[in-house]
């Protein structure tokens, strides 16, 4: 099957493990012009913007548009962003309506999303299809989920300092180990998020110096990245983390007419149209913010759900229903 063939050829962009396209890497530059081929071979108009975002017209391009991103996290999975993009062009072919649309740089922040609501034009409607990322879907046993909201998130860097000193022979009561203070603030945080409703937080990297062996670490960096469903439960984890709060993205709330079109596909199937918020950041979220009309459809996440992992995974007959029912939306918004 044509999509399966191309989440297979973005994949395998740069080489394994796992998918390795991070944001304006040389990787993500090639998938770009992987996915510019196919949005030519469709015959769509073609264009790309300042900031590197990819955009195919069809003839009748409407003001509705469909995508996603092509980023990846390091050793990502196979349908996070890629499936948005090689859905849109399935599904734009299809309904003969609307534009496609590939943004850079999602995974570290939406940068492209950002920077093209900055310049427009904007679209009238804005629909993007993503695997779940979660195993909410598969417990309810529903291919397709609605999205109603998605997170707020900040995120940011941690620096404690220290004293660097002689492993052997300074007395532990004459320490000041950067990194035994860094992992008391780290288990606190965590400790504290669980105690906040659906609130999470996550330190992916830690780093010390001057990293040696045998030497007390004088300086400790490490990144911070928390998530909630409304303001003031965000406020409060950025508090407890002690990162800068004027790069955090609030909590959007999806548009309702955009909602009940993609409803109203979802049951004509006769299937449940289950709604859910997501607890991942996507460049709807900027969109919506911005005041473009704006849904998401998710695909049923198999595997227990895992995702920003090679393990990532998503059915083919789900993908199918995903691309029919969007293809319709495009024709109804
Ligand atoms: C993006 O995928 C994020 O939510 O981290
Ligand atoms: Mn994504
Ligand atoms: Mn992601």
């Amino acid at each position: 099957m044509r999509v399966l063939d191309r989440l297979e050829q973005l994949y395998a962009i740069g080489g394994g493990p796992g998918a390795n396209r991070i944001g304006y890497s040389a990787e993500e530059d090639e998938a770009h012009v992987l996915v510019r081929g196919w949005l030519d071979d469709a015959g769509f108009e073609v264009d790309v913007d300042e900031a590197g975002n990819l955009f195919g017209r069809s003839a009748e391009s409407g003001g509705v548009w469909t995508g996603s991103h092509l980023d990846t996290v390091p050793q990502g999975g196979k349908f996070d962003g890629a499936l948005g993009v090689v859905a849109a062009i399935e599904a734009v072919e299809r309904a003969g309506r609307g534009s496609v649309v590939a943004f850079r740089e999602e995974e570290r922040g939406c940068v492209g999303s950002r920077a093209f609501v900055e310049h427009g034009p904007l679209p009238d409607a804005f629909v993007e299809l993503h695997i779940e990322q979660g195993p909410r879907l598969a417990v309810l046993g529903a291919p397709l989920g609605i999205v109603t909201a998605i997170v707020g998130y900040a995120r940011g860097e941690v620096v404690v300092e220290g004293t660097a000193g002689h492993a052997g022979t300074t007395p532990m009561d004459l320490r000041d180990d950067a990194l035994a203070k860094a992992a008391r603030g780290m288990v606190r945080l965590e400790e504290e998020a669980r105690r906040i409703p659906e609130a999470v937080a996550t330190v992916g990297w830690i780093e010390a110096e001057p990293g040696g062996i045998n030497v007390i670490p004088g300086r400790v960096r490490y990144s911070v990245d928390v998530r909630a469903p409304d303001q003031a439960r965000l406020d409060q984890l950025i508090a407890l983390a002690g990162i800068d709060h004027s790069r955090a993205v609030p909590p959007v709330d999806l548009t309702s007419s955009v909602i009940e079109v993609l409803r109203g596909e979802v049951e004509s199937r006769a299937l449940p149209a289950v709604e859910l918020a997501s607890g991942a950041g996507h460049d709807a979220g900027v969109l919506a913010r911005a005041g473009v009309p704006t849904g998401m459809l998710f695909v049923r996440s198999l595997a227990g759900g895992v995702s920003h992992s090679p393990e990532e995974l998503s059915s083919m007959e789900d993908i199918e229903l995903a691309i029919d029912v969007l293809a319709a939306a495009l024709l109804k918004l």
